[in-house]
């Protein structure tokens, strides 16, 4: 069925608290839960949910309950209101689960012999009878029974001994906020002391053998505290916080009360076998789940559909973090790089949806790019919209008002009207409508004066054929012909269809800066020459515009070269006076020489409605490549050499933005050298940034059997190690044997394909091969349909999560629409499909 928001209701029952029992047993654990409940308004009837539980008992205020006083379905248990008292009661249900057998790794499930938990969205309800809905909240108690040396739940430690422990926490929660944990594990531990001088216990918990990867996350972790003290007020408010590292595990990591639970790839680092991008990530996931705390636990959702309250808000938090403590105006370019690969993507597809989606089949196919990067973005406008103080007298305010409580984006939107004055009825749209706004911009000068004019259109997406305007804060800055700031950054606020903003008393006609720090997730329009974007790359004072002029000339002279241009001169110019930027740190002329990816171009193409041929968008980029190398090559050989970092590694920004620039300027010279320097650099890296580097750009070039195989007999033993060397083989590999490569890989008999990382390793780096995925005879999408089809009876969240990887099929010409509607209906009318994945399916094909 259907989950629409229009129809919630309240739930009819109070629950004070719930005490659990687990007996744990791979194939037989026991599950007894105690709730305390009381109804509401009255008596009603009251609804269980739970999934593949074994009922052993229900008792009513300690009485057996007879088998007529309720009904038993695939979805929960119902006791009709006439078997229940007045006022008060107690409910209790015994039930069994086999945790050994849980592949769907939702609700409690094994990973390499230790017991863990994942519950958001609904995974609670396949542990036990229970309202599983995020606005019932209640204090858990919890009693662990089993022989393993550690045994973990939410809260603090209230009992322990032989075979058992118990946990409670104080903290009212909703269900899936819940977690255990069972097994050998070995914890690196530290402190932190609050602002208000508590001292909190942390532990990273991890498999043995894995003690000496944890360093990081743990300083990540006080790092995190900390900053979100000064940044936002909030302080930890238990003694103990806890994290556990987890082979098998679905998505990045999760935000249980107390006790997060990661997956291992984003807990374990050292310098021989994580990448500056891994640490990065590492340290901006630990900070997302830390700041949950606040954004998410205290302040929860009050149903589903609100996901972005807590994620909008908690990634727009992480990314400042971030911006603050490590990578300053690059955070941005990053972040909007990304955005635009994945969510303008999403956006512009069948999959299509509002931050704020009004119903599903499946909430586990809606924590999508559009819920948490788009909705980090609209937080992000409304901080821009209210400024800095006011932003942060709003957050104050909903902490102060909504503490304890399960919210609505109505709630927050009151939030910021109420704190700033101001109305936002339009900006609202923002949340409940889908689509990437198109910003058309020109402009007018004379006598002095400047004029901008906006235009914004929207295209139609799935359901929503008319799009209203939107209320786009648009910052502009004005730049004088020699370079220098006339008019320092503005925000102008756009709410029409077509709107003016004048400058007066200009000297001469200006060069606008439009859009300052990605102010808008929109595509910005704009008719301009590339002299203009060069100069805006040589000297505008905002970064991201900075990087954004660079961008577009890429992504310009790209599009030129797919249809058959030769490259543009004034790019191939800008790149050279870039390069020889000294002023510009090297991380930022790293993401400068960065080309515009494949599936960029592509999108970009058919957004012109030309359709994009993968093969000649590849022939450009590498063929652009070479232009660029051969053009600067002195000056690239420079940047390779006087980048490298010498001495002990550190992931600190300044060592790893060196290294960015040593590999981004390698990248080019490797098509010059038939990949001389990237094989000597693969022979002497001491650090896995350029280990995994050198290799990829090998890959790339149809060449790297030795290093292949002297890295697969290096690293062997350690999945996550191998999982970089499945990823840069299916995602690099040339199109003429990429699919012979990922099927290789994939039927060695040594790929754990039921394990979600090493699935994404292979099948995700192969959908990221964009000529090589789209193959034109079809054989792409062939292998990635039987794959898909392989894991949904075991891992429908990932399948279905995977299936993405065809979202943009109707791009392309008519045969390979062909093959790719022929993969995704061979999946469609697959017996016993998923709901997840046949939910996915069905809006692939629209
Ligand atoms: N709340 C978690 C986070 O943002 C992610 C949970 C994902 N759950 C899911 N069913 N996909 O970090
Ligand atoms: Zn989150």
């Amino acid at each position: 069925g259907v989950t629409l928001l229009s129809d919630y209701k309240p739930y009819p029952y109070e629950i004070e608290k719930i005490s659990l029992v687990f007996q744990l047993a791979p194939e037989a654990t026991k599950v007894r839960a105690t709730l305390a409940m009381t109804p509401r308004d009255g008596v009603a009837d009251l609804h269980l949910d739970g999934e593949d539980l074994k009922l052993l008992g229900v008792a009513l205020n300690g009485a057996p309950l007879a088998a007529e006083a309720y009904t038993l379905t695939t979805t929960g248990l119902t006791i009709a209101a006439s078997a229940l008292p007045e006022g008060a009661f107690e409910l209790q249900t015994e039930v069994e689960i086999a945790p050994a057998k849980n592949t769907a790794l939702e609700g409690l499930y094994m990973s390499n012999g230790m017991y863990c938990t994942q519950c958001e969205a609904e995974g609670f309800r396949k542990i036990t009878f229970y309202p599983d809905r995020p606005d019932v909240m209640t204090r858990f108690h919890v009693r662990i029974e089993s022989d393993l040396p550690v045994l973990l739940s939410n809260g603090n430690p209230v009992g322990q001994g032989a075979g058992f422990a118990e946990w409670d926490d104080p903290w009212p929660k909703p269900a899936y906020l819940f977690a255990l944990v069972a097994g050998d594990l070995r914890a690196t531990s530290g402190s932190f002391t609050t602002a208000s001088g508590r001292k909190v216990d942390l532990n990273i918990w991890v498999r043995p053998g894995d003690e000496d990867r944890c360093d990081f996350a743990l300083a990540s972790l006080q790092r995190s505290m900390k900053w979100d003290e000064e940044a936002y007020g909030r302080e930890y408010d238990l003694d103990l916080f806890n994290i556990v590292a987890v082979d098998d595990f679905n998505m990045g990591a999760m935000e249980n009360k107390g006790l997060n639970i990661f997956n291992s790839k984003l807990v374990l680092a050292s310098p021989e076998t994580a990448t500056d991008t891994d640490y990065e990530r590492i340290e901006a996931v630990i900070a997302h789940e830390y700041f949950h705390n606040w954004t998410g636990n205290r302040i929860t959702c009050r149903d589903w559909f609100q996901l972005c309250l807590k994620e909008g808000l908690t990634v727009y938090r992480d990314q400042s973090f971030t911006r603050d403590v490590r990578l300053g105006a690059l955070k941005r370019i990053d972040d909007v790089a990304m955005l635009r690969a994945r969510q303008f993507r999403e956006d512009a597809g069948p999959l299509a949806h509002p931050p704020r989606p009004s119903s599903y089949r499946e909430i586990n196919n809606f924590y999508t790019a559009t819920v948490y990067e788009k909705g980090a973005e609209v937080v992000g406008m409304l901080a821009t919209l209210l400024g800095a103080e006011g932003y942060r007298k709003a957050l104050d305010l909903y902490f102060e008002r909504h503490d304890g409580q399960a919210c609505t984006i109505e709630d927050w939107i009151k939030v910021f009207e109420d704190a700033s004055g101001r109305d936002l009825g339009q900006f609202k749209l923002w949340y409940t409508q889908a689509g990437t706004p198109h910003l058309s911009v020109s402009e007018q000068f004379e006598n002095g004066t400047y004029t901008l004019t906006f235009e914004q259109v929207t295209a139609p997406t799935p359901g929503e054929p008319e799009k209203p305007p939107r209320h786009i804060p648009t910052a502009v800055g004005l730049l004088g012909q020699n370079g220098d700031e006339v008019v320092p950054t503005q925000v102008l606020e756009m709410t029409k269809g077509r709107q003016s903003f004048t400058f007066t008393g200009l000297a001469a006609k200006p060069v606008p800066s439009i859009l300052r720090g990605f102010s808008a997730p929109v595509v910005l329009e704009r008719d301009t020459t590339p002299a203009e974007q060069a100069f805006l790359l040589a000297h505008d004072t905002d970064p991201f515009n900075r990087w954004e002029a660079g961008r577009n000339l890429a992504r310009d002279t790209l599009m030129a070269m797919a249809q058959g241009a030769t490259p543009a001169p004034d790019y191939l110019e800008a790149v050279g006076q870039m390069l020889a930027d000294d002023a510009a740190t090297p991380g930022f002329r790293a993401a400068c020489l960065r080309l515009p990816g494949e599936d960029e171009i592509a999108a970009a193409l058919a957004k012109k409605d030309v359709v994009p041929d993968p093969d000649a968008i590849r022939a450009a980029r590498r063929g652009l490549m070479a232009t660029l190398a051969q053009r600067h090559e002195a000056a690239l050989v420079g940047a390779y050499e006087g980048s490298a970092v010498p001495g002990p590694y550190s992931p600190d920004a300044a060592p790893a933005g060196k290294r960015a620039l040593r590999l981004a300027a390698l990248a080019l010279l490797s098509t010059l050298d038939q990949g001389r320097r990237a094989s000597a650099l693969y022979a002497e890296a001491t650090n896995m940034t350029e280990s995994i580097g050198a290799l990829g750009l090998l890959v790339a070039q149809g060449a790297g059997q030795a290093e292949l195989t002297a890295f697969a007999a290096r690293w062997g033993a350690d999945p996550l190690v191998m999982d970089k060397w499945r990823s840069v083989q299916a995602m690099l590999s040339p199109p003429e044997t990429a699919v012979e490569v990922v099927t290789a890989i994939a039927e060695s008999g040594a790929f754990e394909w039921k394990n979600p990382n090493r699935f994404r390793s292979l099948l995700g780096g192969f959908a990221a091969n964009h000529a090589g995925f789209h193959r034109a005879d079809g054989a792409g999408y062939a292998l990635f349909a039987d794959w898909l089809i392989k894991l949904d009876p075991l891992n429908p969240q990932t399948a279905a999560r995977m299936s993405t990887a065809f979202e943009t099929w109707r791009r392309y010409d008519a045969t390979r629409q062909t093959h790719a509607k022929a993969a995704l209906e061979r999946i469609a009318g697959t017996q016993g499909l998923s709901r997840d994945l046949s939910e996915m399916v069905g809006r692939l094909l629209g």
